[in-house]
C-alpha cells in the first residue's frame, strides 16, 4: 500500500491485503467499533503502522482516544503520568503524540532531540488555557516562600514556573512530598479541592476548570443509581467536589481502569470522557458500562487521517524554548521521582 495516499482527499482502498492486516485489530475493538466502518479505519491503520515503521515513530495514545486510533495504532496507551513516564524513555526518532498540546509539550520536554508530532496542532484544553506564566509569578509574589505544584494539564511556560508537577494519580503524594504546611496548586481548582480533603496540608486555589469534568452533576449519578441499582461508580477528580462525594471510586484515568482490575465491577459508570468506557469495554468484556457522555473536543481533533497526514509531513512539530523546557523539565522530573500513589490520586 503507498503510504504517499493523501488522507482524506480519497479514501484508502480496503484491500484483501489490509483486511488480513487489519483482522487480528478488528477481534479485538468489534464489541465497540461497527463493522460498516471498519472498511474506513482499517487502510488508514494499515498505512499509519507502515509509515511508522519508515519512520521509526512511536505513536503514544491517552486513554480519551477513539478506539480506532487506541488499538489500532498506538504503541503505548496511558494516563497523563503513564505518558510522561514513556516520553522520557521512549527510542525512536518520531513521536506522535495523540492527545492534547500540553501532553505533546511533556514529551518534547523529556525528549528534546526528538520530532514530536501533535496531529493537530489546536487540540488545547481548557484547564492549559486558564493560566500563563505571568499569574503564576504574581502568585508567587503574593505568597512568598509557598511552593508551587502544577497540575501538568498546563503550557511548558507555566510548569517552568512552578517547583514541581503532579497528575491527578499522583496530586496528594506529590503535594505531601514537599513537607511544607501550605502550597499553591494550578491550575485545576476541583482537583486542588480534592487534594486539600485528602491531606491537612493548605492548599492555596487557582479556579481553572475541565470543560468536559465540570459538566457532570450529583443529580445525574443519583439517576443512574436509580435505573441501575448497585452500578460502581467511579468519578475523575477534576470533578466538581459534589459529584466526586457520590462517586464509589475516585481516580486518574488509568487509576480507575486498576481499580476495575482488581474491584471486577459488574456493571460500571466511569464519570469521564467518552472515549474511556469503549477503551476500557475492550478490555473488560464481562462488566458492563452504563455509558454518560461529555466528549472532550480537544482530545476529538485527533483522528486517523490526521495521525497520516502527520506522519507523512512531520508535522505540526511541537516546540519549546529550551530554557523554558529546561525549566519545566526540572519540575516534571521532581514529580517523576515521586511516582504514582498507590491508590490513584
Ligand atoms: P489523566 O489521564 O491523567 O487522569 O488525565 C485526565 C485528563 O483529563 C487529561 O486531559
Ligand atoms: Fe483538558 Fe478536560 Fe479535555 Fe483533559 S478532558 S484535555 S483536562 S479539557
Amino acid at each position: 500500500m503507498s503510504t504517499e495516499a493523501q488522507a482524506g482527499a480519497s479514501p484508502l482502498p480496503f484491500t484483501a491485503e489490509v483486511e488480513r492486516a487489519t483482522r487480528a485489530i478488528y477481534e479485538r475493538v468489534r464489541g465497540v467499533i461497527p463493522e460498516v466502518e471498519w472498511p474506513v479505519h482499517a487502510p488508514l491503520i494499515a498505512a499509519i503502522n507502515e509509515l511508522k515503521r519508515q519512520r521509526n515513530a512511536v505513536i503514544l495514545a491517552h486513554n480519551y482516544q477513539t478506539p480506532e486510533i487506541f488499538y489500532g495504532v498506538a504503541d503505548y496507551r496511558g494516563d497523563s503520568l503513564g505518558l510522561a513516564q514513556e516520553g522520557a524513555r521512549v527510542d525512536a526518532d518520531v513521536i506522535v503524540l495523540c492527545g492534547v498540546r500540553f501532553m505533546a509539550e511533556t514529551a518534547k520536554i523529556m525528549s528534546p532531540q526528538k520530532t514530536v508530532l501533535l496531529p493537530d496542532f489546536e487540540a488545547g484544553c481548557s484547564l492549559a488555557a486558564s493560566i500563563t506564566g505571568a499569574d503564576v509569578r504574581r502568585l508567587k509574589a503574593r505568597y512568598p516562600g509557598v511552593p508551587v505544584v502544577c497540575y501538568v494539564n498546563a503550557y511548558a511556560d507555566v510548569r517552568a514556573e512552578a517547583d514541581i508537577c503532579c497528575t491527578s494519580a499522583n496530586a496528594v503524594k506529590v503535594v505531601e512530598s514537599l513537607g511544607t504546611d501550605r502550597v499553591i496548586f494550578i491550575p485545576d481548582g476541583y482537583l486542588g479541592r480534592y487534594v486539600a480533603s485528602k491531606t491537612n496540608v493548605e492548599v492555596i486555589l487557582w479556579e481553572g476548570a475541565c470543560e468536559v469534568h465540570e459538566r457532570f452533576t450529583p443529580q445525574e449519578i443519583r439517576e443512574y443509581r436509580r435505573q441501575q441499582p448497585g452500578v460502581h461508580v467511579m468519578a475523575h477528580p477534576e470533578c466538581p467536589p459534589e459529584v466526586l462525594r457520590e462517586a464509589d471510586f475516585v481516580g486518574s484515568t488509568s487509576g480507575m481502569i486498576r481499580h476495575i482490575a482488581d474491584a471486577r465491577p459488574r456493571q460500571v459508570v466511569l464519570i469521564t470522557e467518552c472515549s474511556m468506557s469503549d477503551n476500557v469495554a475492550v478490555e473488560f468484556p464481562d462488566v458492563s458500562f452504563v455509558r454518560p457522555c461529555n466528549l472532550c473536543p480537544h482530545m476529538k481533533r485527533i483522528t486517523l487521517p490526521n495521525i497520516l497526514r502527520s506522519l507523512q509531513t512531520l508535522t505540526p512539530a511541537i516546540e519549546v524554548d529550551p530554557e523554558v523546557a529546561r525549566r519545566a523539565r526540572r519540575s516534571m522530573e521532581r514529580m517523576l521521582a515521586v511516582g504514582r500513589s498507590a491508590v490513584a490520586a
